[in-house]
C-alpha cells in the first residue's frame, strides 16, 4: 500500500534523506549532555576543580549548541519533503480523477472524491513527516540512552524489562481497536462533505422552497454522526496517555528507591544517579513519542487506504485504440446495445437497442422522463460503455478511437450543463481554444445567442458568476449550445437543451441548424413535439426500449404513444 505512493517522493529524495540523518545527529549529541552532566558532579564537584566545571560546562553548552543547529535543519528539511509529498500527492489524484469516467465518480462520490483531496492527503503528509523525524528520532534516543544507562548501571536497566512489555501490549490494542473506528469516521466526514456540498450547490432551491430548517436538520444529523465516530474512536485512544505515564512515573518511582539504596549503600555515586534519571526521562520521553506515532500511523493507514484506493482504481473507459483513427463522417449505429449503470443490478437500463442514423439527418428522441433518453446518447460520445453490443460511429466501433477524438466530433449539450466563472467568450472557447472571434460569434448566431449578448454592455466580455448565475436559464441554454457548436463536431446532441427557450427561439435554433450545418449529424432529445416535428426520423423511448421509428407523418398516423403526445400539446396551442 506504502509503497504506491512511493513515486510521489521522488522529486524530494535529498529532504527526506536528509531530515532523518540531521536528527539522528542531534541525538548522538545531546545523549552525551547528561553524561557530562553526572562527571562536573562526580568528579569537577567532588574534586572540586573549578576548571573541570567550567570545562565541561563548555562542552555541554557547544554540544547544545550543535544539537539545536542540527535539530532546526531536520525541521525544515521535513517541512519540505513533507509539504512537497503532500503536494504531488494531491496532483497525482486530481489528475486520476480527470481521467476517470462518469461511472468511476459515480461509484466514489464527488463529496468522498473532496475528502479524500483534501484531509486524507493532510493525514498522510502529517503521518510521512512523522516518520522522517520523529519516528527515526524516538528509537534511536531509545536505543542510546538505553546503551548510556546500561553503562552507568546495569542492574538498574531491568526495569525496564518489566515496563516494555507492558507498553507493548497495551499499544497494540489500543492500535487494533482504534482502526476500524477511524475508517468509520472518514466516511462520516464523507457524509457530512456530501450534505455540505448539495446544500451549498443548490442554495437557490432550498432557500426557494424555505427547506432552511430541514436542512439545517439534516446537517446536524450528519455533523453528530461525524462527532460521534470521532468520540468513538478517541474513547479508547485517550488510553494511550495514561497508560503511558503511569508507566514513566513508575519507573522513576522505582529506579529512584532502588538507585537511593544503592548511593547510601557506596555502590553508585549521586552525579551516576542524577544522569541515570535523565537516560530514564529520555527513554520513557521516546517510549511516549512512539506511542503517539504509533496512533497517527494507525489513523493515517486509513487515510492512505483511502487514496491508494482511487489511485488504483480502474478507469474503466480508457484509450485503448491509439491507432490516428479519424472519425469519417457523423453516422451512427447502435447494434444489439443493452445498457445498465450497475452491474450487479437485475435489470437493463437500455434494453436491446437498434438503429441507423445516416451522416447530417436530423433526428428527434422523444419519451417519457426516466425511459432512457439521456443514457442512450450517453453512449454515443462513450461517457459510459455499453454493457452489451457495440455502438457505431463513422462506421468504427467508438471503443476504436481515441476518447479526444471521439469527443471532439461529438458534441453534446449535457441536459444538466454548467457554465464556469470568467467572461462570456473564455467559456464558449472552453470548447474549441483556437476559435477566432467570428467563429465564435458565427455559433453564437446559430444557437440565436448572439442577439442577448450583444444586449449586455460588455456583449461578449460580460463576466458570468460561477455557474452562469447572472444569465437567465433560456440564455444559458443558447450559450451552452453554441460552446458545443464551436467544435464543429460531426454531430451534435442536444439533450433537452431548448427546455427553458421559447417556442419561436427554439424553432430558429433548429432553422439555423438545418441551414448553416447541413452536413452535421444532429440529434435531437425534447419534450416539446414542435422541436421534433422537422427531423428526418424520431426515434420513441418506451422504459429503456425502442417503441417505434419513423418519420413524424408516419408516427403520428401509426403510433399510439406519439399521437398521445402530439394530442395532449396540440391541445394546449388551440
Ligand atoms: N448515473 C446513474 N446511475 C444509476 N442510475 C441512473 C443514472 N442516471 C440515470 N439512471 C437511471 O436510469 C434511468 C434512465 O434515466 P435517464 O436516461 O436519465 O432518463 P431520461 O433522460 O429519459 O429522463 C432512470 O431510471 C434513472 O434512475
Ligand atoms: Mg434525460
Amino acid at each position: 500500500m506504502i509503497k504506491k505512493l512511493k513515486p510521489y517522493l521522488s522529486k524530494y529524495k535529498l529532504f527526506t534523506i536528509l531530515a532523518p540523518l540531521a536528527i539522528i545527529i542531534e541525538v548522538l549529541l545531546e545523549i552525551r549532555i547528561p553524561f557530562l552532566m553526572s562527571q562536573i558532579v562526580d568528579v569537577g564537584i567532588a574534586s572540586q576543580d573549578i576548571t573541570y566545571v567550567l570545562k565541561t560546562g563548555g562542552l555541554m553548552i557547544v554540544m547544545a549548541v550543535l544539537a539545536m543547529l542540527f535539530g532546526v535543519i531536520s525541521a525544515v528539511c521535513g517541512a519540505k519533503a513533507g509539504m512537497g509529498f503532500g503536494s504531488e500527492i494531491r496532483k497525482g489524484i486530481f489528475n486520476k480523477i480527470q481521467e476517470f469516467s462518469f461511472a468511476n465518480i459515480d461509484k466514489f462520490s464527488t463529496a468522498s472524491l473532496v475528502t479524500r483531496l483534501t484531509s486524507d492527503v493532510n493525514n498522510t503528509q502529517n503521518a510521512f513527516m512523522m516518520i522522517i523525524r520523529i519516528a527515526v528520532r524516538a528509537p534511536v534516543m531509545l536505543v542510546s540512552a538505553t546503551i548510556m544507562a546500561y553503562s552507568i548501571n546495569k542492574s538498574l536497566v531491568s526495569v525496564f524489562l518489566v515496563a516494555i512489555p507492558i507498553l507493548a501490549i497495551s499499544l497494540s490494542f489500543i492500535a487494533m481497536k482504534t482502526y476500524p473506528r477511524f475508517h468509520a469516521m472518514l466516511k462520516k466526514y464523507d457524509a457530512m462533505n456530501a450534505t455540505v456540498q448539495e446544500n451549498l450547490i443548490s442554495v437557490r432551491v432550498v432557500k426557494s422552497f424555505v427547506r432552511s430548517k430541514f436542512e439545517k436538520d439534516k446537517f446536524k444529523e450528519t455533523n453528530d454522526g461525524l462527532m460521534n465516530a470521532s468520540l468513538r474512536a478517541e474513547k479508547i485512544l485517550i488510553w494511550n496517555m495514561p497508560i503511558m505515564q503511569m508507566t514513566m512515573y513508575s519507573c522513576i518511582i522505582a529506579i529512584l528507591w532502588f538507585g537511593g539504596i544503592k548511593v547510601i549503600g557506596g555502590t553508585m555515586h549521586t552525579g551516576e544517579l542524577i544522569s541515570f534519571i535523565s537516560y530514564v526521562s529520555q527513554i520513557l520521553m521516546s517510549l511516549m513519542m512512539i506511542s503517539m506515532i504509533f496512533v497517527n500511523l494507525v489513523l493515517s493507514r486509513a487515510s492512505v487506504s483511502r487514496i491508494v484506493e482511487i489511485l488504483d482504481e480502474k478507469v474503466d473507459v480508457t484509450d485503448s485504440a491509439s491507432k490516428g483513427l479519424k472519425v469519417p463522417d457523423g453516422s451512427i449505429v447502435f447494434n444489439n446495445v443493452s445498457f445498465k449503470y450497475n452491474n450487479e443490478s437485475e435489470n437493463n437500463v437500455l434494453d436491446n437497442i437498434n438503429f441507423e442514423i445516416k451522416p447530417g439527418e436530423r433526428v428527434g428522441i422523444i419519451g417519457g422522463t426516466g425511459s432512457s433518453k439521456t443514457t442512450l446518447v450517453q453512449l454515443i460520445p462513450r461517457l459510459y460503455d455499453t454493457t452489451e453490443g457495440e455502438v457505431l460511429v463513422g462506421g468504427n466501433n467508438v471503443k476504436d478511437y481515441k476518447l479526444d477524438t471521439l469527443r471532439d466530433e461529438v458534441s453534446m449539450v449535457l441536459q444538466k450543463n454548467v457554465l464556469f466563472s470568467g467572461t462570456i467568450k473564455d467559456n464558449l472557447k472552453w470548447g474549441n481554444l483556437s476559435a477566432t472571434d467570428e467563429e465564435v460569434m458565427e455559433a453564437c448566431k446559430n444557437a440565436q445567442a448572439h442577439d442577448f449578448i450583444m444586449s449586455f454592455e460588455k456583449g461578449y466580455d460580460t463576466e458570468l458568476g460561477q455557474g452562469g448565475v447572472n444569465v437567465s436559464g433560456g440564455q444559458k441554454q443558447r450559450l451552452c449550445i453554441a460552446r458545443a457548436l464551436l467544435k464543429k463536431p460531426k454531430i451534435i446532441i442536444l439533450d433537452d437543451s431548448t427546455s427553458a427557450v421559447d417556442t419561436a427561439t427554439d424553432t430558429r435554433i433548429r432553422e439555423a441548424l438545418n441551414e448553416n450545418l447541413k452536413d452535421t449529424t444532429v440529434i435531437i432529445i425534447a419534450q416539446r413535439i414542435t422541436s421534433i416535428c422537422d427531423a428526418d426520423k424520431v426515434i420513441i423511448i418506451d422504459d429503456g426500449r425502442i417503441n417505434a421509428i419513423g418519420t413524424p407523418d408516419e408516427l403520428l398516423e401509426t403510433n399510439e404513444i406519439y399521437q398521445e403526445i402530439y394530442n395532449s400539446q396540440q391541445k394546449g396551442v388551440a
